[in-house]
């Protein structure tokens, strides 16, 4: 087994505001996290799967998913993202080199994304979905008062899914600090810190983080306008 995709899943969605862990609320008639299994289920560089599901939700979590998808494993959460990678990483097979790691909350990646980013980390230690800027950046002061426009060239906004060569990956685990695992947002970061290069892969279909309440109606029409979403 070459390729292992993590799906980190086991966040509560505290901005969701729902009393239900963000990733098992419908979308598009099915928990959140289905569409991402799908997806790297479909996806070819990918060999196998590793859910980290919500603590306190594992019946809920294996009703939603069935018999969707064969998993690897389906392990419990930790506190922060990056607990809840640590906790996946420690169950992906020992002689596994490349892992993906990807986020629930983003249900409209697909195979191509997924399969491009598995890909692109020849040659580096690690590689990541990313999309240009389309607005004009200001940096502000404490009182709202801009100090300063941003060339936006050069910046992207990072997404999932995110490859890794797995000894890179499990590299930065071990080194990495408790503020590291509380605070860091993506696993790039902490690849990064240690100095590892970190190709960007321009994701030009919408790869929507859900988020709030109104990501979901409109992660529910990309769905639609891709076909993935197809109504009876
Ligand atoms: N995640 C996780 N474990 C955590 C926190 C987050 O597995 N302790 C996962 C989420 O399930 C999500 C991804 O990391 O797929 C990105 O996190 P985010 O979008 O912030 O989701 P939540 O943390 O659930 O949302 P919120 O921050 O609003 O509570
Ligand atoms: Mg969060």
């Amino acid at each position: 087994m070459r390729t292992v995709a993590i799906v980190v899943a086991a966040g509560s969605g505290v901005r969701m505001g729902l009393d239900m862990p963000k990733a098992l609320m419908p979308v598009g008639g099915r928990p959140m996290v289905a569409w991402s299994l799908d997806a790297l289920a479909d996806t070819e560089e990918v060999d196998g799967i590793v859910l980290v599901g919500p603590p306190g939700w594992e019946e809920d979590t294996s009703h939603a998913i069935g018999a969707l998808v064969d998993l690897l494993a389906v392990v419990p959460g930790g506190a922060t993202r990056q607990r809840s990678v640590a906790r996946g990483l420690a169950v992906v097979p020992d002689e596994v080199e490349v892992v993906l790691v990807h986020d629930a909350a983003r249900p409209l990646v697909t195979p191509e994304l997924a399969g491009a980013v598995v890909e692109a980390v020849e040659g580096v230690d690690g590689a990541i979905a990313a999309a240009p800027l389309a607005d004009t950046l200001k940096r502000a002061d404490d009182d709202l008062i801009v100090a300063a426009t941003i060339d936006r060239a050069a910046l992207w906004r990072a997404e999932t899914p995110q490859a890794f060569h797995a000894s890179v990956l499990r590299r930065a685990f071990e080194l990495a600090d408790d503020e590291t695992l509380d605070l860091a947002t993506d696993c790039a970061s902490m690849v990064e810190a240690l100095g590892g290069r970190v190709r960007l892969v321009p994701a030009i279909a919408p790869n929507l983080k859900v988020t709030t309440p109104p990501d979901i109606a409109l992660a529910e029409y990309l769905l639609r306008a891709s076909g993935v979403l197809v109504d009876e």
